[in-house]
């Protein structure tokens, strides 16, 4: 039995699916089961990372566990699930990491990612740390401005990232989980080429057949902007802290390492975009 937290999103919707392909049993852990429409053959365990008897229910007689969280409240809830896996005895954990957390790991963003690797590796489980570059599906942020006034505003943007597909985190985690070789690795992942915002914003207009501006927003615009939608303001500063890194190294270049784990190569941006740009149209 492989437990999916963070299954209701993005990844871990891809990593569910990815598992069930491969025809292994799956727990999928989510707040709301209302929401959850995996499919046949999908155990959900219902609960919150922020009630750890939940965890612990949803970890009975799990193999691996994959592990995503979101928000100021992260580090915490890893270190709940850290605590619960290795009370459970479970025998290996792949968690999505980021490339912020890099030493140095970069503001409270990295950090907190950092702090969580670290809880996992005291476990006693095979531990994997999956360290992604900017996801592809962080465009879809753009879509009120686009809708709105055809413009895109983007803080750090002329800075190359290598963007990824979430779909391929999901692969690289899925290998991770399902065979061996993996126990003590760091991974880091990226797509197929780097790429500004600028010419993100280039290649959606063309999917969209009209021009786009682009505006590189002040960090003090995008730090209201995070805190207005409800962010804590050391949170936002820690995000923002993150994406200011200009060290190609964190995510910047694209690496061999999706190609490598999963035998095919990443997703470019277009392909990417061919699949989810009906997106921007559809709100
Ligand atoms: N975006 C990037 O560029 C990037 C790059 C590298 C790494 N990452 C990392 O990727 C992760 C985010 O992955 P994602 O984009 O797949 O996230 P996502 O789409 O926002 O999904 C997050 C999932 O976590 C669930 N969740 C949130 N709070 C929860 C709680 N208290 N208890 C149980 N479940 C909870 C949500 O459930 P509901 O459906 O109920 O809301 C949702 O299903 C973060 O750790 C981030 O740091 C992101």
């Amino acid at each position: 039995m492989i437990v999916v937290i963070g299954a209701g999103g993005t990844v871990g919707r891809e990593v569910v699916a990815g598992l069930r392909g491969r025809g292994h049993a799956v727990r999928a852990f989510v707040r709301d089961a209302g929401r959850a429409s995996f499919g046949a053959g999908v155990e959900v365990a219902v609960g919150d990372l922020s009630r750890p008897e939940t965890v612990r229910a949803a970890m009975a007689g799990a193999d691996a566990v994959f592990v995503l969280t979101v928000g100021p409240d992260a580090a915490t809830q890893e270190a709940v699930v850290a605590e619960e896996v290795r009370r459970g005895g479970v025998g290996r954990i792949v968690k999505l990491s980021s490339v912020a957390a890099d030493d140095p790991a970069l503001g409270s963003y990295g950090r907190a990612h950092a702090e969580a690797e670290r809880a996992f590796t005291r476990t006693g489980a095979a531990f994997t740390a999956l360290r992604a570059a900017a996801f592809m599906s962080n465009v879809l942020q753009w879509r009120a401005s686009i809708a709105a006034e055809d413009t895109v505003y983007q803080t750090y943007g002329h800075i190359p990232r290598a963007v990824i597909d979430p779909a391929d985190v999901a692969a690289a985690a899925v290998v991770c989980l399902t065979a061996a070789g993996h126990d003590g690795q760091v991974y880091r992942l990226t797509g197929p080429e780097a790429l500004t915002a600028p010419q993100q914003a280039t290649r959606i207009a063309t999917l969209l057949g009209r021009p786009l501006g682009y505006v590189e927003a002040p960090r003090e615009a995008a730090a209201e902007a995070m805190t207005a939608g409800g962010l804590p303001a050391g949170f936002a500063a820690g995000l923002l802290d993150a994406q200011a890194d200009p060290d190609p190294c964190r995510g910047g270049l694209p690496l061999p390492t999706v190609r490598n784990l999963t035998g095919r190569e990443p997703a470019g941006f277009d392909a990417w975009l061919s699949r989810h740009g009906h997106l921007f149209t559809t709100g």
